[in-house]
C-alpha cells in the first residue's frame, strides 16, 4: 500500500516538473523570439553593399520590391482604391500585408524598420537583430537558428498570388533571375 502511494507522488513529481520544464521553455522561447526584431535594410547595407561580394543592397534597391509603398500611390493604385472604397493605399493593410514588411514572419516587434522601405531583406530573409552579428553571419547554419531565412518558392507564393489586385502569373525560375543579388566571392 506504501510503495503504491510514492509511486503516485513521484509519478505526481515527474509530471509537475515536466509542466515546469515546460513552462520555462514557453518562457524562454518567448525571450528569445522577442528579441527577434526588424532592423531595417540600412544596417544590412553595413556589410552587404560590396560589389566583391554581391552588393544586395544595390540590387534589391534598384528592384521593384524597394518601391513597393511608393507604386501604392501610383495613379494605377490610387484609381483602384478609389473605385474599392479605399481612402488610402499607403495606410491599407490589405495593401501593406504585400507592399511592405507587414509582420509576416511572426516578430511582432518592427524595430527599426522604415515604413517606406517596401519588400525589405527582412520581409524575405526574417528579422535580423539575432542574426546580424558577422560571426553569427558567416556560419549559415546558426545563423538559420537565430532566425535567418533562406527563401524559397513558398515564400515568393505569400504574395504572388491571386489576393493581389494585380496579380501576373508567377514563374518561379525568372521571377527569382530578376531579382538575384548571389554573393559571386562564394562557390557553390
Ligand atoms: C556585420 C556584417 C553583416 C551584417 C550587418 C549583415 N550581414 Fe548578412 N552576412 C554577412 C557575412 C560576412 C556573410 C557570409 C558571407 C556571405 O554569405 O555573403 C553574410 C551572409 C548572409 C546571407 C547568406 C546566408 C547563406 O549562406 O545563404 C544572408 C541571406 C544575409 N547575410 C542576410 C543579411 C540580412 C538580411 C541582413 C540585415 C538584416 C544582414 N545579412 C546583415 C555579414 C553581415
Ligand atoms: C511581402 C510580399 C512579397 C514577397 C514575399 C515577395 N514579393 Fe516579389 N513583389 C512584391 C510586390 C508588392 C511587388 C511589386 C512591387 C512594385 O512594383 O512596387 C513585387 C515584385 C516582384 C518582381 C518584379 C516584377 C516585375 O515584372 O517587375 C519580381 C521579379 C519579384 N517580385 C520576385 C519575387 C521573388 C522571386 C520572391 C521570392 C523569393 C518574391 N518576389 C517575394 C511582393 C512580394
Ligand atoms: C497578396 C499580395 C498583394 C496584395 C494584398 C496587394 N498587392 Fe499589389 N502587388 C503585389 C505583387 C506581387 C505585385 C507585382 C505583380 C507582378 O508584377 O508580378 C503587385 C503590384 C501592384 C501594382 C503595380 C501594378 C502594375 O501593373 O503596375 C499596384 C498599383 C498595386 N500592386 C497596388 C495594390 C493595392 C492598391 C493594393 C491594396 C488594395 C494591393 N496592391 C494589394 C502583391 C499584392
Ligand atoms: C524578395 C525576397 C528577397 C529580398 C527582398 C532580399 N532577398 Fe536576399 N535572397 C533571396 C533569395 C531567394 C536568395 C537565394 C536563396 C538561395 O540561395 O536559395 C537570397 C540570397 C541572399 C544572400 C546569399 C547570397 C549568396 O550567394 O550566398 C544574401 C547575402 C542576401 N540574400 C542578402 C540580402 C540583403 C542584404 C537584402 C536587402 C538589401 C536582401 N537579401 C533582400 C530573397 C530576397
Amino acid at each position: 500500500m506504501y510503495k503504491n502511494t510514492s509511486n503516485q507522488n513521484s509519478k505526481n513529481m515527474i509530471t509537475k516538473k515536466g509542466i515546469i520544464l515546460i513552462c520555462l521553455g514557453l518562457f524562454l522561447g518567448s525571450i528569445i523570439s522577442a528579441q527577434n526584431k526588424y532592423i531595417g535594410a540600412d544596417k544590412c547595407k553595413l556589410c552587404h553593399n560590396k560589389p566583391t561580394t554581391g552588393d544586395q543592397y544595390g540590387k534589391w534597391l534598384a528592384s521593384s520590391h524597394a518601391q513597393a509603398i511608393k507604386t501604392l500611390s501610383s495613379p494605377k493604385s490610387l484609381d483602384y482604391a478609389k473605385k474599392n472604397g479605399i481612402a488610402d493605399p499607403t495606410k491599407e493593410t490589405k495593401c501593406l500585408k504585400c507592399h511592405s514588411t507587414y509582420d509576416r514572419v511572426g516578430a511582432t516587434l518592427r524595430g527599426g524598420i522604415l515604413a517606406t522601405e517596401g519588400v525589405s531583406c527582412e520581409t524575405c530573409h526574417g528579422p535580423g537583430s539575432t542574426y546580424k552579428s558577422p560571426s553569427v553571419m558567416k556560419n549559415l547554419a546558426q545563423a538559420k537558428t537565430m532566425g535567418l531565412i533562406v527563401p524559397d518558392k513558398q515564400l515568393c507564393l505569400q504574395c504572388h498570388n491571386k489576393d493581389n489586385p494585380f496579380f501576373k502569373e508567377f514563374n518561379f525560375e525568372t521571377y527569382a533571375a530578376k531579382i538575384a543579388h548571389p554573393n559571386p566571392a562564394k562557390k557553390n
